[in-house]
């Protein structure tokens, strides 16, 4: 299967130019977020987020955090260490902005890492979160390996990723909307011409729903689940060390 990449035309790995296509989106990403998705996105992650606080993890690393809206939903977990990583630097300085705005700069830090050769040491970690991050991974099973070996025996992991929906005619009117109207939208407002067609093909490609719980499985993970959000567009999955 081919790997699907940011820019067609870029002798670059997926890695590089997922981390340039993310800088160069980074000023508008959050706008766009919101407004792409008619503000539904918030209502996703506020459900993944709500799912982790019964765990009552004190560790919490937020992989492929990007400007940091899943670490400070994290927040309401009570978690007193949250750490956000990621590979885009321009994505890591606007959730700094907001993490500084917001006063939470004494429980949620942000450094520069990446999912796939985290720097943390084994078993560090009572839950790891990942929202929109998995599908950009180069190496998925990499990345899914990395965040089992620094959870905590026991520990959490709550992904939620875009999936595809198959019911008619939910199915229909997603692809249209996400092959023609959000890479026009995107395009008009980002300024980059390969990131909203970029994301369309990732989740084309991206094994969702049952084949993302054969992943966790096959890591290690156990008591898998997954809970479809708006008719499959997303999905939170969870499993544990
Ligand atoms: C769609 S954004 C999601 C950001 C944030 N989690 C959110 O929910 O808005 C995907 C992020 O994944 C990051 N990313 C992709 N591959 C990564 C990797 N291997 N390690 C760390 N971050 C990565 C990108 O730089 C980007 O910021």
């Amino acid at each position: 299967m081919p790997v699907i990449t940011p820019y067609r035309d870029s002798a670059k790995g997926k890695k590089e130019q997922v981390a340039e296509m993310f800088d160069n989106i980074a000023p508008k990403y959050d706008f766009l977020n919101h407004f792409l998705s008619f503000g539904i996105d918030k209502i996703w992650r506020k459900k993944a987020i709500k799912m982790v606080v019964n765990h009552q993890p004190e560790y919490v690393l937020d992989v492929a955090t990007g400007t940091a809206d899943f670490a400070l939903e994290c927040l309401k977990t009570g978690a007193s260490h949250i750490v956000g990583v990621d590979i885009s630097e321009e994505m890591l300085n606007v959730g700094r902005t907001k993490i500084q705005k917001l006063g939470a700069g004494d429980r949620v830090v942000l450094q520069s890492g990446d999912a796939e050769n985290l720097a943390f040491a084994d078993s560090y970690f009572d839950a790891v979160t990942v929202a929109f991050g998995v599908r950009n991974f180069e190496n998925l099973t990499q990345g899914i390996g990395e965040i089992y070996r620094v959870l905590k025996p026991g520990g959490m992991i709550c992904v939620l990723e875009f999936s595809k929906p198959t019911v008619f005619p939910v199915k229909q009117f997603y692809s249209f909307y996400s092959y023609f109207i959000l890479p026009f939208l995107g395009r008009l407002f980002s300024k980059d011409n390969s990131a909203y067609r970029y994301l369309p093909e990732s989740v084309e490609q991206f094994p969702d729903g049952e084949n993302f719980l054969e992943v966790l499985s096959k890591i290690g993970f156990t008591q898998t689940r997954q809970h479809r959000q708006t008719f499959g567009i997303a999905t939170i999955y969870i499993g544990f060390r």
